[in-house]
């Protein structure tokens, strides 16, 4: 294969030997001063001493990349939880929402997620891949290396399938990877002719078996919440999905409980959202192996509580922070930025953060080749002009990377744009 040594690097953070569940403190934190990078084709082969990998690299003939001056490198970032999948804006609710109107008023009004339904159903699916790409390439320029896009905004079995092929094709061109997840339990769409059970039974009878045979997801994700999918509506559709071999994500206790427990017994990869959870489903989540996914794009958006990630981790469970992106309640779709904020109102270490948008992002992806630089892993990484990790989350998300490798490849350089 083709190998390249990439540094020297003042500090390389591998995100190593720590624990997927429970508090880090930043003392645990691996630095690596004056490391390299080698990298073997698309994955990485040592992470080590520069010197020491100079050595190596010389006797493999591998390329030498060097950089001048000081840079922190770190693993990929991992947005485990969008909806950058979709079509218009919601600047209305917003403005709205800040005047004091209701979720009822501003759905009365036209607004909601069944907004965005109705203009994604109106875009082609050529005009969805450029607005998945177009954001794509903002999350890179933030260092974000792979993207978790849900549908969910096309709401019949036709719409959903032309929302995922929009992901599967805008894949393909990005350097960026997008893991798609189906939605199509986001809520009963309006225009649906019968009840919502009879809704979740066309999807999972009539759509997942598409899904399957297309290779269009390999996850899905239902909305349970008061006004979406109650646990015994989404029963049997979570049923169904296990006994196909689907990967199952909830967007669970947003507004109200019962969401995390449907997940929990699911045993599904992720929960996310958890904005209302108490200690009774932040008990049940950290004893699980759910891993427990914030979502303060969410709450920033709509000016709600934060989840309680503190408690989250100090019970033991495992935290993930993804960014939500959407054109209704997380329009910002910064996860640097926001998960910066998190970490100072619930007073996370710096390690807690990188761990919730690297390797913990990664296990609520069920993914085990990212989110951690070592030999064998994706090579995935990110570099900031600095000689020190710490000017990273303290700028919150205002310090942007220099650097973006993904897969062995230079793919965005600050000096070059
Ligand atoms: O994760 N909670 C439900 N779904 C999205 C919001 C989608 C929208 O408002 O368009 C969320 O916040
Ligand atoms: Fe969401």
């Amino acid at each position: 294969m083709y190998m390249k040594l990439i540094g020297p690097f003042k500090q390389i953070i591998p995100m190593t030997g720590l624990s997927l569940k429970g508090s880090i403190s930043d003392d645990e934190l691996n630095i690596v001063e004056d490391g390299g990078i080698l990298v073997d084709g698309e994955h990485i082969k040592s992470v080590g001493k520069y010197a020491d990998l100079l050595v190596k690299a010389k006797e493999v003939s591998a390329e030498l990349v060097e950089l001048k001056g000081n840079h922190v490198c770190l693993p990929g970032l991992i947005d485990s939880h969008t909806h950058i999948c979709y079509s218009g804006s919601r600047a209305n609710d917003y403005a709205m929402r800040n005047a004091g109107k209701t979720y009822l008023e501003i759905a009365k009004a036209g607004g909601g997620i069944w907004d965005t339904v109705t203009q994604t159903r109106k875009a082609s699916k050529e005009e969805l891949v450029k607005g998945i790409i177009k954001r794509a390439k903002r999350h890179l320029l933030n260092g974000v290396t792979t993207i978790e896009v849900k549908s969910g905004y096309g709401l019949s079995v036709d719409e959903e399938i032309k929302m995922l092929r929009a992901i599967k094709e805008a894949n393909t061109v990005l350097p960026t990877d997008l893991i798609p997840t189906c939605l199509a339990a986001h809520m009963l769409p309006r225009d649906y002719p019968g009840t919502a059970e009879e809704y979740l039974a066309e999807i999972s009878t009539v759509l997942f078996p598409i899904l399957k045979e297309k290779g269009l997801t390999n996850r899905i994700d239902a909305f349970i919440e008061e006004g979406a999918f109650t646990k015994k509506m989404i029963t049997p559709y979570f049923e169904k999905a296990k006994e196909m071999g689907f990967d199952i994500t909830v967007h669970a206790d947003q507004f109200s409980t019962g969401g995390s427990e449907v997940a929990v017994g699911f045993n599904a990869i992720s929960a996310d959202h958890l904005e209302a959870s108490t200690s009774k489903e932040i008990e049940l989540l950290a004893k699980s192996n759910v891993i427990a996914t914030a979502l303060p794009g969410a709450s920033i958006g709509l000016g709600c509580t934060f989840t309680p990630a503190r408690q989250l981790l100090e019970a033991g469970g495992a935290l993930a922070i993804a960014s939500d992106h959407n054109p209704g309640s997380a329009p910002m779709g910064d996860l640097l930025t926001q998960a910066s904020i998190l970490g100072t109102f619930q007073k996370l270490t710096n390690t807690e953060v990188w761990a919730g948008i690297t390797f913990r992002a990664a296990a609520a992806l069920n993914l085990s080749d990212r989110g951690q630089l070592k030999g064998g892993f994706l090579a995935d990484f990110i570099l900031f002009h600095t000689d020190n990790n710490q000017e990273i989350l303290y700028n919150q998300g205002a310090f942007k990377p220099c650097m973006v490798w993904k897969k062995g490849e230079l793919v965005y350089d600050k000096h070059k744009s």
